[in-house]
């Protein structure tokens, strides 16, 4: 039996929720989440910004084939850092059949993430994945479980194949995962495999499946992840739309307000009765980031709650330290906005973006940017006409999306998520020595409710101060009185 964590600290990709935010959420006895999306490009630049503190080489030193982590440390690793007009270098694209070098780097990667949010204690720490971003999940996830990972949390999307996968892996044996390909037949090949034992041959530990979340935002959902997975899911994150980062588009036909924002009605509520019912542990997101939303969760049969948004803008979040200290100004002064974005994602669900100048949030910086895709990670896969896969992104050029079959409409006010992320997290790509690209910050409603996290006379806040404001008063039952039997670490 072991004891629910109360509080999840939400995944954040990419790079938000880093190993330093997760590491102090779980060192405080919650649960602490690193975010899974593009650790692999994370991991290569901030080689390539010399490795401030030293942390990338520690967490490379502790990987089990030391040949694979040596040579990433040499491909990327620039002493110093590289000068701050010069470009990073750019990695092979994620295919279904990705470069050798590609996969080593998310295994590695996502490896050296969990490795450093594990440090210094010996609770659990888990790691968040997007579905939808499909190529790099098997290196990605075998790489987190060599590492110890404890759990596994995984939305955008449904799936329903990933606990056979973490079932697999824990036996270290290959596995397989189907990608989604727009256009495909039933018949095509669109399996995607690894083996871990093709790369890393040596001194194998032994591994424990990791307890898997799904994160879902309807009843339906949430009944098909426990009746139709390919394993067990051990318990369910409900979200709703006024979580940070991406939502789940509303039931129905998409309508929008006077702003713009899609509208969500009563359909879009989750019935929690009924997921009672299902008998699993779960834990309410979307605005849940106060000790009274935590109490009403309790009080409804969760086991807590996930919060992001709190989490995003603490001190050990990975988000640049101007872009926290602008947008924590903006909500002390009540002018902090978060937009709910029918169009901007190439994934087509909406994204929640904080006003913020100098941002993509703004038209003319928008405009201003020729439209580049170089990182791919939201590409589309597609069965071209002579049968074969490629990809695509609605982000990318319009002539170029267009000439791959994609719909004109459906590159009107798309953002390059992916370059803008790096940007978010101070790893901005420069083009020509000249273009910067720019940020685009996603948070949740409960931005503009931040500033009750401030200590007295403080102009910044800790993980643990969002921690102990959510756990401060009186429970109707002891905290921690959840258990079940799934096992973590
Ligand atoms: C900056 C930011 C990035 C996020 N990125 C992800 C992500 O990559 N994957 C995911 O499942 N959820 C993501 N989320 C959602 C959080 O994990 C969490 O469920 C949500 O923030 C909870 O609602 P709250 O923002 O009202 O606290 C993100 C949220 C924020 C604020």
């Amino acid at each position: 039996m072991s004891v629910l964590p109360t509080i999840i600290q939400g995944g954040m990709g990419a790079g938000v929720s880093s190993w330093r935010l997760a590491r102090a959420v779980s060192q405080l006895g919650q649960l602490g989440v690193v975010s899974g999306t593009a650790l692999d490009l994370i991991l290569a630049r901030r080689l390539q910004d010399g490795d401030p503190g030293g942390h990338m080489r520690r967490g490379l030193d502790r990987f089990p084939n030391r040949e694979m982590a040596d040579r990433i440390w040499q491909t990327y690793y620039v002493p110093g850092g590289k000068p701050q007009r010069a470009p990073y270098k750019l990695l092979p694209t994620h295919s279904k059949n990705s470069p050798i070098e590609l996969q080593e780097l998310c295994v590695v990667a996502n490896f050296v993430e969990v490795t450093l949010a594990r440090e210094g204690h010996n609770n659990a720490v888990g790691i968040n994945y997007l579905e939808k971003v499909q190529l790099p999940h098997l290196p990605s996830i075998y790489g987190a479980m060599l590492a110890g990972v404890g759990y596994v949390l995984m939305g955008a999307g449904v799936p329903l194949r990933i606990p056979g996968v973490l079932d697999r892996f824990a036996n270290h044996e290959p596995a397989t995962y189907l990608l989604q390909v727009t256009g495909a037949d039933e018949g095509g090949d669109r399996t995607m495999v690894f083996a871990p034992k093709a790369f890393v041959v040596r001194d194998l530990p032994s591994l424990t499946r990791p307890t898997f979340i799904a994160i879902v935002s309807s009843n339906t959902l949430a009944t098909t992840m426990l009746r139709k997975s390919d394993g067990k899911v051990d318990g369910l994150v409900i979200e709703g739309y006024t979580a940070g980062g991406h939502n789940a588009p509303p039931r129905g036909k998409l309508q929008l307000d006077e702003r713009g924002e899609a509208i969500y009605g009563e359909r879009d509520a989750v019935d929690l009765t009924k997921i009672r019912e299902l008998g699993m542990p779960f834990w309410l997101a979307g605005g849940y980031g106060s000790h009274e939303k935590l109490t009403e969760a309790l009080a409804a049969g969760a086991a807590g709650v996930q919060v992001g948004t709190a989490f995003a803008f603490c001190e050990e979040s990975g988000l640049s330290q101007n872009h926290k200290r602008t947008l924590l100004a903006k909500v002390l002064a009540g002018t902090a906005r978060v937009f709910t974005d029918p169009f901007a994602s190439p994934t087509s669900f909406p994204f929640k973006v904080a006003r913020l100048e100098g941002s993509l949030s703004e038209d003319e910086i928008y405009s201003s940017r020729p439209r580049v895709c170089d990182l791919g990670y939201l590409r589309e896969a597609y069965r071209t006409p002579s049968g074969t896969i490629d990809y695509r992104c609605s982000a990318e050029p319009v002539t170029t999306y267009v000439s791959k079959g994609g719909r004109v409409e459906d590159t009107f006010g798309k953002k390059c998520l992916c370059n803008a992320l790096m940007a978010n997290i101070g790893h901005p790509q420069v083009r020509n020595g000249k273009y910067t690209e720019h940020p685009l910050i996603t948070s949740g409603n409960e931005l503009t409710e931040i500033s009750r996290f401030l200590p007295v006379g403080s102009s910044t806040y800790t993980a643990s101060d969002v921690v102990a404001k959510l756990m401060s008063g009186r429970y109707s039952r002891p905290l921690g009185s959840f258990s079940c039997d799934i096992s973590h670490r």
